[in-house]
């Protein structure tokens, strides 16, 4: 069976299990970033063991499961927990489930991650807008044959996606404005995607600061490049969990990331609902 095919039947099964529901955001919840999902009404759950050719969660943290419903009072879907690179997962596993978004509709997604902090000045538990990547995975996930069959609209699903501006500048401006409303601003950043599964040494950091990356993490830039192939608008949100290795005093750990992720979800949730109705008011007008 090939890619599309596989794609398409788990977007078939998805359009089975939501009946006349048509959600145009998805969202897409970093490590300890769950409590976006428990904001949801009406919620349709649906674990991702049981949707076909779904890739499975490994880590801790990111339990697996597609909610369907409503934020605010906006139709979402929602992807609690992701698979990445370090799981040994291929790269068209690890943007297997943006594809799917794609093919179901969705014309805008919110990307959220933990990331380590490398801008001087950036304090755990603060939330940053994503305003560009570097990429440093190694990999990308548009290598091999292109599929045109992807494209969300006329001029999308090329071989050579334009990365200019990745992460939608509209989108971005509207979530300062939200976040205003919720009383707290944000920075913008540049994250710069590694593959891990190992942190980076104090090296590798001084190195990605020169480079030009604020903040440095383990996913997100793969999804954001499919969804740009298919021609969905991004918005991207890090919360940085920790200071970049050789900034803070400790060394790091998993549960030291998902613990700062823990403390912040909740003014997370608060800004996506928020959030969540005015992008998803603004797509569809443009249907
Ligand atoms: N490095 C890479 N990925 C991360 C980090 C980090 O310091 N924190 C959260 N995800």
């Amino acid at each position: 069976m090939s890619y599309w095919d596989q794609v398409a039947e788990a977007a078939a099964f998805l359009r089975s299990r939501m009946g006349a529901f048509k959600p145009h955001v998805g969202i897409v919840l970093g490590s300890g970033l769950g409590a976006v999902a428990r904001a949801v009404t009406e919620a349709i759950e649906i674990p991702y063991s049981e949707i076909p050719h779904f890739p499975q969660s490994t880590v801790e943290g990111h339990s697996g499961r597609m909610v369907i419903g409503r934020l605010g009072s906006a139709p979402v879907i929602l992807l609690q927990g992701r698979v990445h690179f370090y799981e040994g997962y291929y790269p068209s596993e690890v943007t297997f489930p943006m594809r799917v978004l794609g093919v179901l509709g969705v014309r805008a997604v919110i990307l959220t991650n933990a990331a380590g902090g490398i801008q001087e000045g950036y304090r755990v538990g603060q939330l940053v807008v994503i305003a560009d990547h570097i990429n440093h995975m190694g990999w990308n996930p548009l290598a091999g044959p292109n599929e045109p069959r992807f494209a969300t609209r006329p001029g999308t699903g090329l071989r050579f996606t334009d990365m200019t501006e990745a992460y939608s500048k509209r989108l971005r401006e509207m979530a300062q404005r939200a976040a205003q409303d919720e009383g707290f601003t944000m920075d913008e950043g540049v994250y710069l995607a590694v593959s891990g599964p190992s942190f980076e040494t104090p090296a590798e950091i001084r190195a990605f600061r020169a480079l030009g990356a604020t903040l440095v993490g383990m996913s997100t830039v793969p999804e954001t490049i499919v969804a740009r192939h298919m021609g969905i608008e991004v918005l991207g949100i890090s919360c940085v969990t920790n200071l970049a290795a050789g900034l803070g005093e400790a060394r790091l750990s998993h549960e030291e990331v998902f613990e700062a992720g823990r403390q912040v979800e909740r003014k997370l949730a608060r800004l996506l609902e928020r959030l969540t109705l005015w992008i998803a008011t603004m797509v569809e007008a443009e249907l």
